[in-house]
């Protein structure tokens, strides 16, 4: 299977495709993810995405069309992928229309998370992320606590702030995403394979309606 998530920040794009990836058996691939390895490794396109991610703004569609033409050509991407935060505006969402027919795919759906803006912030500031770049694990300090804390469950290392998770980006990086990347919701709409999902239920919930409209879907191909 073949999956997209749409959704602001903080909409729980990243905890939804966690849980599914462990469920479908499939890969997760987070442009923001990426984004950070390269980051941490300090290669040249890192610290160029660096300067973009940390004033909210998106990183150039070059660096990012690179590196999932790189990802999706791989062998562990062959049985399906859930993409996070890839393509996020037109010109990308173009580009992969061009991968997909390249590699003889196409997407099975569009999961649009619908949230208004004003839980966001709370969502983002109290983000801590697991600092193991194999886990990568996302809790909340109130809505998805660890159980000890600052300690990821999973691997026991230790979870960490974003740097690009500061009140007073969290608007620029709202407005980033109502300027460029909700125009593909109308995009996807048009090719009839978006469906939106009410994201201001609890975490399980949303999951639960995910996994719903999966099987409604496996059920009519
Ligand atoms: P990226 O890492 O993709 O960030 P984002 O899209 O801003 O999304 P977030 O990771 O902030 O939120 P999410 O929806 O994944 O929410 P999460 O599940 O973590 O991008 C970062 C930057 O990289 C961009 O700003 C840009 O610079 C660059 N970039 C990335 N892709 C790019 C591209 N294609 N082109 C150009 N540049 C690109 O949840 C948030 C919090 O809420 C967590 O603490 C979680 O525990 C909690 N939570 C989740 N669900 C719920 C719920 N239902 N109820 C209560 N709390 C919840």
């Amino acid at each position: 299977m073949r999956l997209l998530f749409l959704g602001p920040p903080g909409s729980g794009k990243g905890t939804q495709c966690q849980l599914l990836s462990n469920e479908l058996k499939i890969r997760h691939l987070s442009s923001g993810d990426l984004l950070r390895a390269s980051v941490a490794q300090g290669t040249a396109a890192g610290l160029e995405a660096k300067t973009y991610m940390d004033k909210g703004l998106l990183v150039p569609d070059p660096v990012l069309i690179a590196m999932f033409k790189d990802n999706l050509s791989q062998e562990n991407c062959h049985n399906g992928y859930i993409l996070d935060g890839f393509p996020r505006n037109l010109s990308q969402a173009k580009s992969f229309d061009d991968m997909l027919s390249n590699l003889h795919q196409f997407l099975d759906c569009v999961i649009n998370l619908e949230i208004d803006s004003e839980p966001l912030t709370l969502r983002i500031t109290g983000r801590r992320v697991c600092a193991n770049k194999n886990c990568l694990k996302v809790y909340h300090t109130k809505f998805n606590p660890p159980q000890v804390e600052n300690v990821c469950d999973d691997c026991k290392c230790e979870l960490i702030i974003r740097s690009d998770d500061k009140e007073d980006l969290v608007k620029v990086r709202l407005a980033t995403y109502f300027e460029q990347t909700q125009p593909l919701i109308e995009y996807y709409q048009l090719k009839k394979i978006l469906v939106n999902i009410d994201a201001s239920q609890s975490s399980q919930n949303v999951f639960n309606s995910i996994l719903t409209t999966l099987k409604e879907l496996t059920k009519t191909h």
